[in-house]
């Protein structure tokens, strides 16, 4: 058992080594393919309400909207992380809360953004969208802060334009310069004194989002208001899109809660039953000429939804991923989740090794 430990550890060492010697920007957000595409000539997987988690950790609360932490959602792939912002009543930092912080309160959004952070200090060779749902209409200096103090500020990318724009630098370009985390807002109407502070609806637009039946699902422009239902003309001035694709349910007393229960079918790829992702990804493609900037899933592991935004993007062998189970985690899966004793004894020695490696 040790000696197979043992091997396979320095097996991976092997294959780092192999990593690291390689030319460290040619491969960009999980394909070499994607280096010289353009930021908005991507599609970029999102977690919806990344922070809000439907596991162990919250008691596997019918407010969670993922399954595996925001940190577990960036390594298998996903590029695109969203949250809400509160402010809860016995605290002056801003929080993540999903609608409020009586229900479900995920912490300090200065701490959500150093897990991000920690994640891109680790993934030199990956462009992050962070999008922030403004609820209590947070200043841009109060936002700036948490970016400031989370250390995410040194990331941000500045837009060359105020303004929805069809020239935006390639993800080689953000790599290079060190600026690899794009940050939205919605909605920021003055980011004075920190304009890497976008406002989501200067730059993009969304379908709607309140979709109780596989049926409902639209590619049209509902959000700004300004063009609502004006799909080609939105397009055409250069915003990108975000196409939510999660449903809700209804619970008793008129609270709606994230579907858990047709996941399977609402995150699959094409031909995947009534509502799948794939089929509703393509509908839009054509409907606007090229595929969707931001696909926006609850509980992204499953589907796997990864797998659409990879045909999308003509990506066929990504690479520096670690999958998630493709299945819904019920408390029952939780628990046999848990690593056996070799495993982790495995895993203990291999971390021994790379420390040794490194240091
Ligand atoms: C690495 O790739 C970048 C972007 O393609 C290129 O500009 C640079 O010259 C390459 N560096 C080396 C050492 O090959
Ligand atoms: C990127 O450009 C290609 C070629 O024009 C197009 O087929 C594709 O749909 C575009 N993708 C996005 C996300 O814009
Ligand atoms: C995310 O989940 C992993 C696996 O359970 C855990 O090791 C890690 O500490 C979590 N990260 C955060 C920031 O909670
Ligand atoms: C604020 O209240 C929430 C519950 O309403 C609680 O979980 C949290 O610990 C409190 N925070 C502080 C700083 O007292
Ligand atoms: C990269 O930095 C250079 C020098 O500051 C700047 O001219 C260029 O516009 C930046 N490119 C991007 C993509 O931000
Ligand atoms: C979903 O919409 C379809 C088609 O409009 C309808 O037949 C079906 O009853 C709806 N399902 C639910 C659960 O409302
Ligand atoms: C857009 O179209 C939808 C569906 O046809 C309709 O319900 C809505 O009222 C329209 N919105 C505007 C602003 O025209």
């Amino acid at each position: 058992m040790m000696r197979t430990c043992l091997w396979s550890s320095l097996f991976v060492l092997a294959s780092l080594q192999a990593v690291s010697a390689q030319n460290s920007t040619t491969t960009c957000n999980n394909s070499p393919s994607l280096c010289s595409r353009q930021y908005n000539n991507v599609t970029y997987l999102g977690a919806h309400d990344s922070p809000f988690l439907r596991n162990d950790e919250t008691d596997f609360s019918t407010s969670g909207n993922q399954f595996y932490n925001t940190t577990q959602q960036l390594a298998s792939g996903m590029r695109m992380v969203t949250g809400q912002i509160q402010n809860p009543s016995n605290s002056t930092a801003l929080h993540m809360c999903h609608t409020s912080c009586d229900l479900l309160d995920a912490g300090t959004l200065e701490s959500w953004l150093s897990e991000i952070k920690t994640w891109m200090d680790a993934n030199p060779n990956d462009v992050v969208t962070i999008l922030l749902v403004n609820g209590p209409g947070a200043s841009a200096s109060d936002l700036a802060s948490a970016y400031t103090s989370s250390g995410m500020s040194q990331y941000a990318y500045t837009p060359a334009s105020t303004s929805a724009t069809s020239t935006w630098p390639t993800l080689e370009s953000l790599i290079s310069n060190g600026t690899r985390a794009v940050n939205f807002v919605s909605t920021l109407d003055d980011n004075t004194g920190a304009t890497y502070l976008m406002n989501e609806f200067d730059y993009m637009f969304e379908n709607s989002y309140e979709n109780y039946n596989a049926s409902d699902f639209s590619c049209d422009v509902n959000r700004p208001s300004n063009l609502a239902n004006q799909t080609s003309t939105a397009i055409s001035s250069g915003y990108m899109s975000l196409v939510n694709h999660f449903l809700y349910e209804q619970q008793a007393f008129g609270i709606s809660s994230p579907n858990e229960a047709a996941i399977t079918t609402t995150n699959a790829p094409s031909g995947g039953g009534s509502g799948n992702l794939g089929d509703h990804a393509q509908k839009c493609s054509a409907q606007y000429g090229k595929a969707p900037t931001f696909l926006l899933v609850d509980f992204s592991n499953v589907g796997p939804a990864i797998d659409t935004a990879d045909t999308l993007n003509g990506v066929s062998n990504p690479t520096g991923r670690t999958s998630l189970p493709d299945t819904p985690l019920s408390e029952t899966s939780a628990a046999t989740i848990a690593l056996p004793q070799t495993t982790t004894l495995c895993l203990g020695l291999g971390t021994a090794l790379l420390a040794m490696v490194f240091l």
